[in-house]
Protein backbone atom coordinates (compact mmCIF):
# COMPACT_ATOMS: atom_id res chain seq x y z
CA UNK A 1 0.00 0.00 0.00
CA UNK A 2 0.82 3.10 -0.97
CA UNK A 3 1.40 5.68 1.73
CA UNK A 4 0.27 9.36 0.69
CA UNK A 5 2.41 11.91 2.66
CA UNK A 6 0.90 15.42 3.13
CA UNK A 7 2.08 18.44 1.35
CA UNK A 8 1.85 20.92 3.49
CA UNK A 9 2.75 24.74 3.19
CA UNK A 10 4.89 25.98 6.19
CA UNK A 11 3.24 28.11 8.34
CA UNK A 12 6.01 31.11 7.60
CA UNK A 13 5.04 30.92 4.16
CA UNK A 14 1.46 31.13 4.53
CA UNK A 15 1.59 34.18 6.71
CA UNK A 16 3.92 36.11 4.33
CA UNK A 17 1.10 36.24 1.67
CA UNK A 18 -1.49 33.89 1.94
CA UNK A 19 -3.65 34.98 -0.67
CA UNK A 20 -1.12 34.94 -3.31
CA UNK A 21 0.41 31.33 -2.43
CA UNK A 22 -3.15 29.60 -2.21
CA UNK A 23 -3.99 30.96 -4.99
CA UNK A 24 -1.52 30.22 -7.33
CA UNK A 25 -1.53 26.19 -5.52
CA UNK A 26 -5.34 25.82 -6.03
CA UNK A 27 -5.62 27.55 -9.33
CA UNK A 28 -3.33 24.83 -10.54
CA UNK A 29 -4.72 22.44 -8.12
CA UNK A 30 -7.96 22.22 -10.28
CA UNK A 31 -6.21 21.62 -13.80
CA UNK A 32 -6.29 18.36 -15.00
CA UNK A 33 -4.10 18.98 -17.96
CA UNK A 34 -2.72 15.57 -19.70
CA UNK A 35 -0.89 16.89 -22.52
CA UNK A 36 1.88 19.33 -22.83
CA UNK A 37 0.97 20.33 -26.00
CA UNK A 38 -2.98 21.01 -25.87
CA UNK A 39 -3.07 23.57 -23.35
CA UNK A 40 -2.48 27.28 -23.31
CA UNK A 41 -2.55 29.88 -20.45
CA UNK A 42 -2.05 33.13 -19.31
CA UNK A 43 1.59 34.17 -19.80
CA UNK A 44 2.14 35.26 -16.12
CA UNK A 45 1.50 32.31 -14.60
CA UNK A 46 3.69 30.15 -13.06
CA UNK A 47 5.22 27.05 -14.39
CA UNK A 48 6.16 23.50 -12.79
CA UNK A 49 9.53 21.62 -14.72
CA UNK A 50 10.64 18.85 -13.10
CA UNK A 51 13.55 16.99 -14.47
CA UNK A 52 14.87 13.47 -13.46
CA UNK A 53 17.27 11.29 -14.22
CA UNK A 54 19.96 9.06 -12.21
CA UNK A 55 22.61 9.83 -10.01
CA UNK A 56 25.13 12.17 -12.38
CA UNK A 57 22.80 12.00 -14.84
CA UNK A 58 23.72 15.60 -15.62
CA UNK A 59 20.31 16.94 -13.91
CA UNK A 60 22.46 20.18 -12.17
CA UNK A 61 24.10 20.56 -15.32
CA UNK A 62 21.26 20.84 -17.89
CA UNK A 63 19.55 23.30 -15.25
CA UNK A 64 22.02 25.43 -15.42
CA UNK A 65 21.51 25.64 -18.98
CA UNK A 66 17.85 25.93 -19.13
CA UNK A 67 18.40 28.67 -16.60
CA UNK A 68 20.15 30.62 -18.97
CA UNK A 69 17.77 30.22 -21.70
CA UNK A 70 14.68 30.50 -19.10
CA UNK A 71 15.45 33.24 -16.63
CA UNK A 72 11.93 33.23 -15.14
CA UNK A 73 12.24 30.00 -13.38
CA UNK A 74 13.64 29.35 -9.92
CA UNK A 75 16.10 26.33 -9.43
CA UNK A 76 15.60 24.13 -6.46
CA UNK A 77 17.85 20.84 -6.26
CA UNK A 78 16.84 19.18 -3.55
CA UNK A 79 20.70 17.66 -3.19
CA UNK A 80 22.04 21.05 -2.85
CA UNK A 81 19.84 22.67 -0.10
CA UNK A 82 20.60 19.08 1.58
CA UNK A 83 24.40 19.59 1.15
CA UNK A 84 23.59 23.28 2.70
CA UNK A 85 21.77 22.42 5.61
CA UNK A 86 24.50 19.34 6.21
CA UNK A 87 26.70 22.05 6.25
CA UNK A 88 25.18 24.60 8.68
CA UNK A 89 24.69 21.31 10.94
CA UNK A 90 20.90 22.47 10.49
CA UNK A 91 18.44 19.67 12.37
CA UNK A 92 17.43 18.73 9.33
CA UNK A 93 21.23 18.50 8.21
CA UNK A 94 21.80 16.38 11.26
CA UNK A 95 19.23 13.94 10.53
CA UNK A 96 19.72 13.88 6.08
CA UNK A 97 23.65 13.21 6.33
CA UNK A 98 23.82 9.45 7.54
CA UNK A 99 21.01 9.05 4.34
CA UNK A 100 23.05 10.90 2.15
CA UNK A 101 26.47 9.89 2.90
CA UNK A 102 25.29 5.79 2.58
CA UNK A 103 23.58 6.55 -0.34
CA UNK A 104 19.71 6.63 0.69
CA UNK A 105 16.97 8.35 0.09
CA UNK A 106 16.23 10.92 3.19
CA UNK A 107 12.64 10.49 4.46
CA UNK A 108 9.58 11.59 2.42
CA UNK A 109 7.93 13.41 4.93
CA UNK A 110 11.51 15.76 5.60
CA UNK A 111 11.95 16.21 2.22
CA UNK A 112 7.86 17.99 1.40
CA UNK A 113 8.77 20.00 4.07
CA UNK A 114 12.18 21.33 2.33
CA UNK A 115 10.89 21.87 -1.02
CA UNK A 116 7.91 23.90 0.10
CA UNK A 117 10.11 26.09 2.48
CA UNK A 118 12.33 27.13 -0.49
CA UNK A 119 10.01 27.10 -3.16
CA UNK A 120 7.01 29.42 -1.52
CA UNK A 121 9.15 32.69 -1.24
CA UNK A 122 9.61 32.06 -5.08
CA UNK A 123 5.95 31.10 -5.87
CA UNK A 124 4.79 33.86 -3.89
CA UNK A 125 6.84 36.52 -6.26
CA UNK A 126 4.84 34.75 -9.12
CA UNK A 127 8.04 32.81 -11.00
CA UNK A 128 8.33 28.99 -12.28
CA UNK A 129 10.02 26.52 -10.42
CA UNK A 130 12.67 23.53 -11.83
CA UNK A 131 12.32 21.00 -9.54
CA UNK A 132 15.90 19.27 -9.50
CA UNK A 133 15.88 15.88 -7.51
CA UNK A 134 12.24 15.99 -6.42
CA UNK A 135 10.18 14.29 -6.34
CA UNK A 136 12.15 10.78 -6.18
CA UNK A 137 9.40 8.44 -4.51
CA UNK A 138 5.70 8.35 -5.57
CA UNK A 139 4.94 9.17 -2.45
CA UNK A 140 6.39 12.64 -3.09
CA UNK A 141 5.10 12.57 -6.60
CA UNK A 142 1.38 12.14 -5.23
CA UNK A 143 1.89 14.80 -2.58
CA UNK A 144 3.51 17.42 -5.29
CA UNK A 145 0.65 16.58 -7.17
CA UNK A 146 -2.12 17.37 -4.34
CA UNK A 147 -0.80 21.13 -4.03
CA UNK A 148 -0.19 21.68 -7.57
CA UNK A 149 0.00 20.45 -11.17
CA UNK A 150 3.28 19.39 -13.18
CA UNK A 151 3.59 21.51 -16.68
CA UNK A 152 6.49 19.02 -18.45
CA UNK A 153 8.68 16.21 -16.83
CA UNK A 154 12.24 16.07 -18.65
CA UNK A 155 14.15 13.01 -18.31
CA UNK A 156 17.39 12.33 -18.84
CA UNK A 157 18.28 8.55 -19.81
CA UNK A 158 22.60 8.44 -19.22
CA UNK A 159 24.07 4.87 -19.28
CA UNK A 160 25.58 3.77 -16.28
CA UNK A 161 29.36 3.44 -17.33
CA UNK A 162 29.28 7.15 -18.14
CA UNK A 163 27.52 7.81 -14.72
CA UNK A 164 30.33 6.45 -12.92
CA UNK A 165 33.30 8.00 -14.99
CA UNK A 166 31.42 11.50 -14.34
CA UNK A 167 30.95 11.13 -10.54
CA UNK A 168 34.73 9.51 -10.11
CA UNK A 169 35.51 12.79 -11.93
CA UNK A 170 33.32 15.40 -10.42
CA UNK A 171 34.80 18.49 -8.12
CA UNK A 172 32.52 21.19 -6.29
CA UNK A 173 32.55 23.96 -4.36
CA UNK A 174 30.93 23.34 -1.20
CA UNK A 175 29.53 26.67 -0.60
CA UNK A 176 27.74 27.89 -3.75
CA UNK A 177 27.54 23.73 -5.25
CA UNK A 178 29.39 24.75 -8.19
CA UNK A 179 30.18 21.60 -10.10
CA UNK A 180 33.67 20.87 -11.97
CA UNK A 181 34.99 18.06 -13.91
CA UNK A 182 38.52 17.92 -15.06
CA UNK A 183 37.06 15.89 -18.31
CA UNK A 184 33.56 18.17 -18.92
CA UNK A 185 34.55 21.67 -16.96
CA UNK A 186 37.90 21.90 -15.52
CA UNK A 187 38.69 24.73 -13.04
CA UNK A 188 40.83 27.70 -14.34
CA UNK A 189 43.00 26.50 -11.73
CA UNK A 190 43.60 23.14 -10.62
CA UNK A 191 41.63 22.42 -7.23
CA UNK A 192 40.57 25.55 -6.74
CA UNK A 193 36.97 27.24 -7.30
CA UNK A 194 36.98 29.90 -10.53
CA UNK A 195 35.08 32.49 -8.33
CA UNK A 196 36.15 32.23 -4.71
CA UNK A 197 39.58 30.52 -4.96
CA UNK A 198 38.70 28.28 -2.17
CA UNK A 199 39.37 24.31 -2.29
CA UNK A 200 37.34 22.34 -4.46
CA UNK A 201 35.68 18.86 -2.59
CA UNK A 202 34.28 15.61 -3.53
CA UNK A 203 30.83 14.81 -2.58
CA UNK A 204 30.92 12.53 0.51
CA UNK A 205 28.38 10.27 -1.70
CA UNK A 206 30.62 10.14 -4.69
CA UNK A 207 32.22 6.87 -3.00
CA UNK A 208 32.17 3.50 -4.80
CA UNK A 209 29.71 2.09 -2.33
CA UNK A 210 27.61 5.19 -2.08
CA UNK A 211 27.04 5.46 -5.89
CA UNK A 212 26.47 1.83 -6.08
CA UNK A 213 23.84 2.57 -3.62
CA UNK A 214 22.99 5.71 -5.39
CA UNK A 215 22.03 3.35 -8.32
CA UNK A 216 20.45 0.73 -6.84
CA UNK A 217 17.73 3.45 -4.85
CA UNK A 218 17.08 5.28 -8.31
CA UNK A 219 16.31 2.10 -10.35
CA UNK A 220 14.09 0.96 -7.66
CA UNK A 221 12.27 3.32 -6.39
CA UNK A 222 12.86 6.96 -8.62
CA UNK A 223 12.88 5.36 -12.22
CA UNK A 224 9.09 3.95 -12.15
CA UNK A 225 8.56 7.94 -11.41
CA UNK A 226 9.27 7.67 -15.55
CA UNK A 227 6.67 5.35 -16.62
CA UNK A 228 4.04 7.64 -14.04
CA UNK A 229 4.68 10.69 -15.98
CA UNK A 230 5.00 9.18 -19.16
CA UNK A 231 1.96 7.80 -18.56
CA UNK A 232 -0.10 11.26 -17.63
CA UNK A 233 1.79 12.09 -20.73
CA UNK A 234 4.16 14.47 -19.53
CA UNK A 235 7.25 13.45 -19.37
CA UNK A 236 9.81 13.31 -22.71
CA UNK A 237 13.20 11.45 -22.44
CA UNK A 238 16.41 12.32 -23.79
CA UNK A 239 19.15 10.09 -24.22
CA UNK A 240 23.05 10.27 -24.66
CA UNK A 241 25.98 10.69 -23.13
CA UNK A 242 26.51 14.62 -23.95
CA UNK A 243 25.03 16.95 -22.06
CA UNK A 244 26.13 19.97 -24.43
CA UNK A 245 24.19 17.58 -27.46
CA UNK A 246 21.63 16.71 -25.30
CA UNK A 247 20.77 20.24 -24.00
CA UNK A 248 19.78 21.84 -27.56
CA UNK A 249 17.38 19.16 -28.42
CA UNK A 250 15.66 19.64 -24.60
CA UNK A 251 15.86 23.34 -25.58
CA UNK A 252 14.18 22.82 -28.67
CA UNK A 253 11.04 20.81 -27.26
CA UNK A 254 10.71 22.70 -24.24
CA UNK A 255 10.06 26.26 -26.98
CA UNK A 256 7.80 23.83 -28.75
CA UNK A 257 5.57 23.43 -25.77
CA UNK A 258 2.88 26.20 -25.13
CA UNK A 259 4.56 26.83 -21.75
CA UNK A 260 8.13 27.47 -22.34
CA UNK A 261 8.22 29.49 -25.75
P1 LIG B 1 21.44 14.87 -5.49
O1 LIG B 1 22.44 15.89 -5.16
O2 LIG B 1 20.20 15.27 -6.19
O3 LIG B 1 22.18 13.68 -6.24
P2 LIG B 1 21.79 12.80 -7.49
O4 LIG B 1 20.40 12.70 -7.91
O5 LIG B 1 22.47 11.53 -7.14
O6 LIG B 1 22.36 13.55 -8.70
P3 LIG B 1 23.71 14.33 -8.80
O7 LIG B 1 23.58 15.70 -8.24
O8 LIG B 1 24.82 13.45 -8.24
O9 LIG B 1 23.94 14.36 -10.34
P4 LIG B 1 23.30 15.29 -11.45
O10 LIG B 1 22.30 14.50 -12.22
O11 LIG B 1 22.88 16.63 -10.92
O12 LIG B 1 24.55 15.44 -12.39
P5 LIG B 1 25.60 16.65 -12.56
O13 LIG B 1 25.04 17.73 -13.41
O14 LIG B 1 26.22 17.01 -11.23
O15 LIG B 1 20.99 14.11 -4.14
C1 LIG B 1 21.97 13.68 -3.21
C2 LIG B 1 21.30 12.88 -2.10
O16 LIG B 1 20.34 13.70 -1.40
C3 LIG B 1 20.49 11.65 -2.53
O17 LIG B 1 21.31 10.52 -2.73
C4 LIG B 1 19.54 11.50 -1.33
O18 LIG B 1 20.16 10.92 -0.22
C5 LIG B 1 19.19 12.94 -0.99
N1 LIG B 1 17.98 13.45 -1.71
C6 LIG B 1 17.95 14.46 -2.63
N2 LIG B 1 16.69 14.65 -3.07
C7 LIG B 1 15.90 13.73 -2.41
C8 LIG B 1 14.52 13.42 -2.44
N3 LIG B 1 13.66 14.09 -3.23
N4 LIG B 1 14.07 12.43 -1.65
C9 LIG B 1 14.89 11.74 -0.83
N5 LIG B 1 16.23 11.99 -0.75
C10 LIG B 1 16.73 12.98 -1.53
O19 LIG B 1 26.69 15.92 -13.46
C11 LIG B 1 27.50 14.92 -12.91
C12 LIG B 1 28.94 15.12 -13.32
O20 LIG B 1 29.05 14.94 -14.71
C13 LIG B 1 29.52 16.51 -13.05
O21 LIG B 1 30.85 16.39 -12.65
C14 LIG B 1 29.43 17.22 -14.39
O22 LIG B 1 30.42 18.24 -14.51
C15 LIG B 1 29.67 16.06 -15.31
N6 LIG B 1 29.08 16.21 -16.61
C16 LIG B 1 27.86 16.70 -16.90
N7 LIG B 1 27.67 16.67 -18.24
C17 LIG B 1 28.81 16.10 -18.76
C18 LIG B 1 29.24 15.77 -20.08
N8 LIG B 1 28.50 16.03 -21.14
N9 LIG B 1 30.44 15.18 -20.24
C19 LIG B 1 31.23 14.92 -19.17
N10 LIG B 1 30.89 15.22 -17.90
C20 LIG B 1 29.70 15.81 -17.72
MG1 LIG C 1 22.76 17.46 -8.98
Amino acid sequence: MIAVATFRLPGSALRRCPSQVMMSFTTLQQRNYKSTQAVERPEEESHFLLILGPPGGGKGTISKKMLKDFSSFHHVSTGDLLRQHVRQRTALGIKAKGYMDSGELVPDNLMIDLVMEDATPYLEAGQSLLLDGFPRTIEQAMALEKVTHIDVVVNLDVPTDTIVERLADRWIHPASGRVYSYSYNPPKVVGKDDITGEDLVQRDDDKPEAIRKRLESYANITAPLVKYYEDKGLAKTFSGTKSDIIYPQVKKFLESTHFFS
